[in-house]
């Protein structure tokens, strides 16, 4: 098939689609496909208006990427593409939203709110909000982003100003949630639609205190377990409810959820990856591997699944 791969882009997670993209276009090569590799950049957006392909593989991740934005082009130049369609792509990147369909599909979620943060007087306005409401430990992050990008744990209120203005700096809404004090989990969607299973949950164990940038993306930053350790029924439940939260929001061909896990056992949803990374340290491509599933396999899978 003529494929075409975006990769890079123009988000903060620009270096992880980079890496993203170049397995993913190794693999499609390998596996006999015509493969056309573009950079992408908002000015280079003729070069997408004219391509001539089957298919096209988003290896983006983040801000027009992974936000609906590029696959709403490519639905109106009619180009089929891998992966979940506008309104699930845009529901998943807006982490306020994508908790409300969660919670209305009984999934547990951790107590947050939304702040608009487009200018300095509503940074201040939220700032007091938070200070009167909120108590730490608390995370502030912002609402549409990812790899952990312009997040900080407040453990002490007095982080809360920079905090804000951190999280501000990447996207104009701020998120407040609950800290819980648990277990990294996070669990591979792949499927059909209405078809869809979950492959093997994996517990990460980040190196750093926080499964931050650095743990993410540096070699040897953490440790992926697979399968996790967990007891057969609660990892049963879990895989149902990663299934149920991309159902919930309409993805498609794949996705990846994260999930908190209580000391007490009690699983919380994070967020869904319409665009999971697929790097060598990625997560999606380790469980895939524990089900015999190779990397270029995997990657043919989400063509097939396409195309067909
Ligand atoms: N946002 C990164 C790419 C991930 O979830 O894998
Ligand atoms: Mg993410």
């Amino acid at each position: 098939m003529k494929i075409a791969v975006l990769y890079g882009g123009v988000s903060g997670e620009r270096e992880v689609s980079l890496s993203s993209g170049k397995g993913i276009i190794e693999a499609l090569k390998k596996n006999g496909h015509d493969v056309q590799g573009i950079d992408f950049h908002p000015e280079r957006l003729d070069e997408i208006i004219k391509l001539d392909v089957d298919l096209v593989f988003i290896g983006l991740h983040g801000k027009f990427g992974e936000d609906g934005r590029i696959q709403g082009l490519l639905d109106m130049l009619d180009i089929p593409y891998v992966g979940s369609g506008v309104l699930a792509s845009s529901l998943a990147m807006s982490k306020s939203k994508a908790k409300e369909s969660f919670a209305a599909a009984g999934i547990p979620v951790a107590k947050s709110e939304m702040f608009h943060v487009d200018t300095e007087e509503q940074q201040k306005e939220a700032i007091s909000n938070l200070t009167d409401n909120w108590q730490p430990p608390f995370v502030i992050k912002p609402n549409r982003e990812g790899s952990t990008l312009g997040l900080t744990i407040i453990k002490d209120i007095e982080q809360l100003k920079e905090a804000v203005e951190y999280a501000a700096s990447s996207d104009t809404e701020i998120l407040a949630e609950d800290f819980i004090a648990g277990r990294e989990l996070t669990v591979p969607v792949l499927g059909k639609r209405g078809r869809e299973r979950a492959l093997p949950v994996i517990e990460i164990i980040p190196k750093n205190e926080l499964y931050d940038y650095e743990s993410k993306y540096a070699p040897g930053g953490s440790e992926h377990i697979v399968p996790a350790e967990v007891e057969k029924q609660l990892f049963e439940q879990i895989q149902n409810y990663a299934v149920k939260a991309h159902q919930a929001l309409g993805c498609e061909t794949y996705s990846r959820v994260d999930f908190l896990l209580t000391p007490e056992g009690k699983p919380y949803i994070l967020e869904v990856n319409t665009l999971p990374g697929m790097t060598p340290t990625s997560l999606f491509p380790d469980a895939a591997r524990a089900e015999g599933i190779s990397y270029e396999d995997m990657i043919e899978q989400f063509v097939r699944l396409t195309a067909e």
